[in-house]
């Protein structure tokens, strides 16, 4: 298969499928003298873990990430930095169970990737979904936890943060939000409230061996204005490529997105005044800190739709490889909501864009 690598400067190539013995990536182009340690990593793969509550899948998987190249440090430096060269990362798969999946060999799983790749490539590893499986989005958080350190060493002040905001037919009640919240309970949700009421909804689907879907908001903020090159390498449009290829993401929105359908042209317009700094103030964000492709200066703003798992206990009619009508019940560890654990991943694929980005700006602009 080719098509594994992601960035144009800040280049990241995946590997791995689900049960093999091992994924990760490369990083090409991650400039020198950024200060970069496992633990720095390992902080934001520990987020994306499965395992971690009973509404997640129950694969007990470490996600234990190994530097392998690119970095060093020795006795006359404080600090491991990287070196401008491949930074190869490595985490072994330790907790595979390809017995659960022998249904799945000669079936196709409704609404998953099995059809497809059957059709394309004739061949397909079912263990765990191989490549297709969302294990692969384990590589993204790490080479995102890089991408956000090349960030911070650009730009001050600069927080890429994800919330859950909705699970199944549950909204969040956005007056409630409270980013502090993120952390305290098992869903990346930012209102207290919804979370402890999702617990008793997400208790209910998981029981009935049932799925449901979920929405996702993604933040950046302190990011100047200038990122993003008109025409075809826009920050909207490269954003909205890099959160659709996440598996199960079927929506993409910047800013107000699809609300703007149904607003006045007096609505959406993010009117300005004289800010600080011989910076302009806006006094709304309906663009999602995006205009003409190009960043605004405010915050980046992005949801995505993430569709119900697929893999649920509840027969659905299919087809066999050889064509024959049958019926498919999955079992195996699956998320109920594969929503909670894209958390993570949404965040990290706004910071490779944005670190891809930075470094196009900079070549094309120097110090501007
Ligand atoms: C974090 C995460 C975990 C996932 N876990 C599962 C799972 O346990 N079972 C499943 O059927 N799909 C799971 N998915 C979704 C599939 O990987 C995805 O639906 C499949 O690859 C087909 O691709 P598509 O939905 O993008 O078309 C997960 C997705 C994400 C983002």
């Amino acid at each position: 298969m080719s098509h594994n690598t992601f960035g144009k400067l800040f280049r990241v190539t995946t590997f791995g499928e689900s049960h093999g013995p091992a994924i990760g990536c490369v990083i090409d182009g991650c400039p020198p003298l950024i200060p970069l340690t496992e633990a720095d990593i390992q902080a934001e793969l520990d987020r994306r873990r499965p395992g971690q509550s009973r509404f997640v899948s129950q694969r007990r998987e470490p996600d234990t990430v190994r530097i392998l190249s690119g970095v060093f440090q020795d006795e006359r430096m404080k600090q491991q930095v990287t070196t401008g060269t491949p930074i190869a990362l490595l985490i072994e798969n330790v907790d595979a169970r390809a017995k659960d999946y022998g249904d799945i060999r000669d079936k196709f799983r409704p609404g998953h990737a099995d059809y497809t790749y059957w059709a394309k490539y004739g061949v397909r590893d079912y263990r765990g979904g191989g490549r297709q499986s969302a294990r692969e989005t384990a590589s993204r958080v790490a080479a995102g936890a890089v991408a956000a350190k090349v960030l911070a060493s650009l730009y001050k002040n600069v927080r890429i943060r994800g919330a859950l905001i909705q699970v199944g037919t549950e909204k969040i009640d956005r007056k409630r939000w409270n980013w502090n919240e993120i952390a305290r309970n098992p869903f990346f949700c930012p209102d207290a409230k919804s979370a402890a009421q999702w617990e008793v909804y997400l208790d209910g689907v998981r029981k009935r061996g049932s799925s449901v879907g979920a929405a996702v908001e993604v933040v950046a903020e302190g990011i100047p204005a200038g990122l993003g090159a008109p025409i075809y390498g826009k920050l909207d449009a490269d954003i909205a490529s890099a959160l659709m290829s996440i598996n199960a993401v079927k929506g993409v929105e910047i800013g107000a997105g699809f609300a703007t359908a149904a607003m006045s042209g007096e609505d959406n317009a993010d009117e300005m005044r004289k800010g600080a700094r011989g910076k302009p103030k806006f006094l709304s964000n309906h663009a999602g800190g995006i205009l003409g492709g190009i960043s605004t200066g405010q915050p980046i703003v992005a949801r995505f739709a993430v569709k119900p798992t697929s893999s649920i206990l509840t027969p659905r009619r299919t087809i066999d490889t050889s064509g024959h009508d049958t019926e498919i019940a999955t079992k195996g560890r699956h998320d109920p909501c594969v929503g909670i654990r894209a958390v993570p991943v949404g965040e990290a694929m706004l910071a490779l864009v944005l670190a891809d980005h930075a470094l196009r700006h900079r070549a094309q602009m120097g110090g501007r």
